[in-house]
């Protein structure tokens, strides 16, 4: 599998967690109760496997890949996928925040949740877009077959830092539980 097909993969499961998320915000918006147990298992996946592992890739391998290739940083695609991963990282604090006040019954922790979880969704579906289309057409006209295996290797040794073993598979197998659970 080619480092951009990986990533891309990966943005299914994005996407996936985005539509659980999007039929939790349903449930909560009608009044209905969320466990606790399943908003913390996305805030985890959001955390290590999209942010840390996923933007991770992009951020220390592929981005400057990119640039070393000759594709500016400022002014150009690259930076806009950095300001939103950061504006992602806003929303999932946000998101937090929601779910520690709903433990407890907070006021209001519905409401934070619900904002935040439809603002990452919205930018999220849109920056995948943006990657599938034309960030990664774009790295795959300018990165060399050498390159690519080498990113490989790179992206091997973030999956181990940043998820440890079998951590990849259990995401995997939590998610698809969600997904029996909010999308069946
Ligand atoms: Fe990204
Ligand atoms: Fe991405």
């Amino acid at each position: 599998m080619t480092v951009i097909k990986e990533l891309k993969n990966e943005h299914e499961a994005v996407l996936l967690t985005i539509r659980i998320l999007d039929q939790i915000t349903t449930r909560l918006k009608s009044g209905q109760t969320v466990e606790i147990k399943h908003l913390d298992q996305i805030l985890e996946f959001l955390t290590i496997f999209v942010d840390k592992c996923h933007h991770g890739k992009e951020e220390k391998v592929l981005f400057p890949a990119m640039e070393e290739a000759g594709i500016p940083r400022e002014g150009g695609p690259i930076s806009t996928m950095l300001y939103e991963h950061e504006q992602g990282r806003s929303f999932v604090q946000g998101l937090r925040r929601g779910v520690e006040g709903y433990r407890v019954g907070k006021e209001h922790s519905v409401t934070e949740i619900i904002e935040n979880a439809q603002k990452y969704g919205l930018l999220l579906s849109s920056h995948i877009d943006k990657e599938n289309n034309v960030l990664y057409v774009m790295a795959e006209r300018v990165l060399s077959v050498d390159k690519l295996t080498e990113m490989e290797n790179a992206f091997i040794r973030i999956e181990k830092l940043e998820i440890g073993p079998n951590k990849h598979e259990e995401f995997h197998a939590t998610l698809h539980a969600l997904k029996n659970v909010y999308l069946a």
